[in-house]
């Protein structure tokens, strides 16, 4: 059985103020929608939230890049920066596509809400890119507690523990500080055998 990560749940930032309060109600209801949709198929799960979590650092380089033009100033590494999470993102929605094949179904309803979240959360950066920000922390709770969800899934034998896609170990190989941690435990030699 897979050694599953200790991971403590219970870190959590508390709201200060209304940015942040406002931050948290739209974190919390749309978990209450994947909950309610996904209930415990965490692998199709996955798939249809990595395609929501790759928009945020888009739409914050491009406002970062639109600000750095009128200001004419730089961006200090920030649009690359953002960018490169945008990326990462949409490499675990790569990796996940291997693991749960989304359905026609899924497939639309990813249509529909790329375009309800981008054109919302473009607008939210707009008016306050705090709390744009702030909701993207709290996903990043929430993206937590699923994937240690999940996890316990996996070794409690309810969800089918398939390979490493080979995307991912090719992922994990070609970045140094993976790779370093993955060496240390024989992850990596554990995944080529
Ligand atoms: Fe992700």
């Amino acid at each position: 059985m897979a050694e599953t990560p200790v991971v403590d749940l219970r870190v959590h930032h508390k709201p200060h103020g209304l940015s942040d309060r406002i931050a948290l109600g739209i974190t919390k209801m749309l978990r209450f929608c994947a909950d309610t949709f996904f209930a415990k198929r965490y692998g199709h799960r996955a798939v249809v939230l990595e395609t929501v979590a790759a928009v945020p650092g888009m739409v914050g380089a491009t406002f970062t890049h639109l600000k750095c033009l009128r200001r004419m100033e730089t961006d200090k590494g920030w649009i690359r920066a953002l960018m490169e999470e945008a990326e990462n993102e949409r490499m675990h929605l790569m990796t996940f596509i291997h693991v749960a094949k989304p359905t026609l179904f899924e497939r639309f309803v990813i249509i529909v809400v790329q375009w309800l979240f981008y054109v919302v959360f473009f607008l939210l950066y707009a008016l306050s890119p705090r709390t744009a920000h702030r909701v993207v922390g709290y996903f990043e709770e929430e993206a937590i507690i699923s994937y240690t969800l999940y996890l316990e899934e996996l070794d409690d034998g309810r969800s089918p523990n398939v390979p490493a896609p080979e995307i991912a170990i090719t992922l994990l190989r070609s970045h140094p500080s993976f790779r370093a941690g993955c060496e240390k435990d024989g992850w990596l030699r554990k995944s080529s055998q």
